[in-house]
């Protein structure tokens, strides 16, 4: 029971899966509130392989708010943190000002510690922050006990975090209120909607840090991409309302279409932006032929790629295709060449790929 004893901490733990977007989120128009400059639209993945679990305490007796990610403690006074702390405890004590008598015993103002694991590669363009910070805001909102739109919380968190705060395809409204209280995720439709649908992760590259981190490289591309400008008002407000459509009809041709052009487009921001952002290897482009090549020889569009700010590769496609296109990756891709690490497994699959390759 939450704060049943003075000094036994009370405990929380929940996870929270990672999201894809298949129409980007790339540009603030307000930094601090995290508000973008054009509408975005992604998958919740499953969380059975990608997700964050986060366990978060509070005791009368801790000292102060601390967080660990990953076993490593890290610096609670970040700004997005105190955000997300901020503004849960100021829900917790409305509620408690406005009189429910629960919270009394719920200790708001109780320091917390924060306990947070990811179990895929940290920053290297896998959504971390986007599941990372929805599951602080989750888990903070149970240790509380608050209820109620926590999207525009987890978005002070990150941007992409508000999008994990619902399952299935969700898009982030971008609003048009300077406060950004109209700046929320929204389902447009739940998990089980198009339960064929298959996400396929292509690890080209394990590493830690992604060179450009999307927040700096999203402010420089703002501020030197004119084709950026063009595509937040010009081009995403129709691909917004077609990605609807071709969810709410299972079109996978237009759904998967949309998807591969968004992406190209997103990375044709970041070449477009000055000095250049590259987050596309190599193997990243050969992935991109590989999946051109295998719809042509089809003369169907039966397999999607999407990219985040990293090279790794996302592969949407429908259930009945994962075997033969799996098969065409091992082919093109051998395990052998990268030290045998082939994982698979459904409905999220990750086929890791050479870098040298
Ligand atoms: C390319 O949400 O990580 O993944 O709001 O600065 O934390 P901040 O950025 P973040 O950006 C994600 C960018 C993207 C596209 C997307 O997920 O829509």
């Amino acid at each position: 029971m939450p704060g049943d004893s003075m000094d036994k901490p009370n405990t929380v733990t929940c996870t929270a899966p990672v999201n894809i977007a298949v129409i980007k989120y790339w540009g603030k128009r307000n930094e601090e509130l995290i508000l973008p400059i054009n509408s975005s639209l992604s998958v919740t993945l499953h969380q059975d392989q990608l997700k964050t679990t986060t366990t978060v305490a509070t005791s009368r007796s801790f000292q102060e708010d601390r967080i660990w990610l990953n076993g490593k403690e890290e610096d609670i006074t970040h700004p997005r943190l105190q955000s997300c702390l901020r503004e849960i405890r100021r829900l917790a004590r409305k509620r408690r000002n406005d009189g429910d008598p629960a919270l009394d015993s719920m200790g708001f103002s109780h320091k917390v510690h924060i306990c947070s694991i990811n179990d895929f590669p940290t920053a290297a363009g896998l959504a971390s922050s986007a599941a990372g910070f929805a599951c602080l805001v989750y888990t903070l909102s149970r240790v509380f006990d608050v209820e109620g739109e926590l999207s525009g919380i987890a978005r002070q968190g990150s941007g992409s975090a508000c999008r994990s705060m619902y399952g299935g395809f969700v898009q982030w409204i971008m609003g048009q209120k300077d406060d950004g209280k109209d700046s929320l995720a929204q389902q447009v439709a739940p998990e089980t909607h198009w339960p064929e649908l298959r996400v396929l992760v292509l690890v080209v590259s394990f590493a830690e840090r992604k060179p450009v981190g999307s927040t700096s490289g999203m402010q420089t591309s703002v501020q030197t991409s004119r084709l950026l400008k063009h595509r937040a008002e010009s081009v995403v407000p129709g691909r917004m309302v077609k990605m609807i459509e071709a969810v709410q009809r299972k079109d996978f041709t237009a759904f998967a279409e949309l998807t591969m052009k968004d992406s190209n487009q997103f990375h044709a921001t970041c070449l477009d932006t000055y000095p250049p952002i590259f987050y596309l290897s190599s193997v990243s482009q050969q992935v991109i032929n590989l999946v051109h090549r295998y719809n042509r020889h089809y003369g169907e569009t039966r397999v999607a790629y999407t990219f985040d700010a990293g090279p790794n590769a996302v592969i949407y496609m429908l259930q009945q295709h994962v075997p033969e296109f799996v098969q065409a990756v091992q082919h093109f891709f051998p395990p052998e060449s990268n030290g045998g690490q082939f994982v698979k497994g459904l409905p999220v699959n990750h086929v890791a790929l050479s870098e040298e390759l």
